[in-house]
């Protein structure tokens, strides 16, 4: 007789290009259990190795011979030649190629679910043939799927960060796992005018402006040394108001427990932390699927538009091998409440940003076309002034 008092059977997961298990993480708090990692990243596999002990941890997905018999198969591939912070030679570039060993995986592998995530410039990317290389390959395998852009800050977390989410299944439904949540964006009324968020290394063309948030946290930057946004503070004392929160408070900005790169300190530099946590996926966001997997919603159609092939790859769209829609739905599928960014970022601890910083963020500022409250300009003058004075004698 089966038990039928008996919980059901926990979904099993296979994390490959797992980082630092941002979705193995967020699978893990939605009930799910991890049977494989596959990382082949030292100072990753050493956060892996740390918080999920005695899951069996692959390295080089190249040598992987197959898949465990698992639910959900998951695969942040690397975004390193997509992402604009990155080179940008495409999907076939030599670390995003990499996703290719996941479909010659999947020939011999039934998941339930297939979840991929990237970066937005996923869709744009070589007008298309990225995203058009992914779906073709799914449906080549007979999978159906289903693709949504969200900004983190739908989970509550105070850090602006558009990132795919991609879904795809043999035998179920992904709409009902992407697109059965829609709270629409944030009002304006739910961000607080006291921070501000920005990218000091930029400041000619943009700067990452993020008002009660921090700018996306990235895993590279254009000069290869990934570093963290920093942040205005309106009413703080001279010389703490323009500061860079620590990797620690990045972390929480990513929905991580403080300290969780922490172990990487034993196969790396502390700079390496960086960029392990902007490459990964924020939790709440693979919370939320978790929990959608576990239990599709309804997919409401209305407002969906056919995808003829070769379109613009818009921002929610799903398809099988026999038609493709866009969906109308938005970047927020639900509104988490929200934590405000100098509730999150430690300002007493968070170090302030160095005069060659401050001025040269500055001096790009003032010949750049962009346009800024004046009362930042101001504040960037006077820290700057501030750090130029000689410390006082103790
Ligand atoms: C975008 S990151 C994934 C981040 C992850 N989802 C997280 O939440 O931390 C891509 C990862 O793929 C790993 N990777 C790249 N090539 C690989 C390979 N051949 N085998 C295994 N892992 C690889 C990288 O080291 C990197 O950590």
């Amino acid at each position: 007789m089966p038990d039928l008092d008996a919980a059901p059977r926990p979904l099993t997961v296979a994390g490959l290009f797992a980082g630092i298990g941002g979705v193995e993480l967020g699978l893990k708090a939605a009930g799910m259990q991890t049977k494989l990692l596959c990382e082949w990243w030292e100072p990753a596999q050493a956060v892996l190795e740390h918080h999920f002990p005695g899951v069996p941890l692959h390295d080089d997905i190249q040598t992987l011979k197959a898949l465990p018999d698992v639910d959900v198969v998951t695969a942040g591939f690397p975004c390193t030649d997509l992402s604009q912070a990155g080179r940008t030679a495409g999907i076939h570039g030599e670390a995003s190629g990499m996703v290719k060993h996941l479909f010659e995986l999947l020939e011999d592998a039934s998941p339930r679910w297939v979840v991929i995530e990237n970066v937005r410039n996923m869709l744009a990317l070589d007008r298309g043939t990225a995203m058009e290389y992914l779906v073709s390959e799914f449906e080549r395998l007979g999978y159906r799927w289903a693709y949504r852009l969200v900004d983190s800050r739908f989970t509550g977390v105070p850090q602006r960060r558009q990132r795919v989410i991609f879904v795809a299944s043999r035998t179920e439904d992904p709409r009902g796992v992407l697109f059965a949540d829609d709270a629409g964006e944030r009002p304006e009324s739910d961000y607080r005018e006291d921070a501000f968020g920005f990218y000091w290394t930029e400041g000619n063309t943009g700067l990452g402006w993020a008002q009660d948030a921090l700018p996306t946290l990235k895993g590279g930057s254009g000069l290869g040394i990934p570093s963290s946004p920093a942040m205005w503070i309106r009413d703080a004392e001279p010389g703490r108001a323009i500061v860079t929160p620590r990797i620690e408070d990045a972390e929480v900005l990513q929905g991580f427990p403080r300290g969780w790169t922490e172990p990487a300190l034993k196969r790396a530099k502390p700079g390496v932390r960086w960029k392990l946590v902007g490459n990964a996926v924020t939790v709440g966001v693979s919370r939320w699927v978790g929990r959608r997997l576990l239990t599709p919603g309804e997919y409401d159609e209305t407002g969906q538009i056919i995808l003829p092939k070769g379109m613009r790859w818009p921002t929610a769209a799903w398809g099988t091998p026999d038609e493709r829609w866009a969906a109308a739905v938005s970047l927020w599928p639900e509104r988490s409440s929200y934590q405000h960014l100098l509730d999150v970022v430690d300002t007493n601890e968070a170090p302030p940003l160095s005069l060659r910083a401050t001025a040269g963020f500055h001096g790009r500022l003032l010949r750049s076309r962009l346009r800024y409250p004046q009362a930042f300009s101001d504040a960037l003058k006077l820290h700057a002034e501030r750090m130029a004075e000689p410390a006082p004698v103790a």
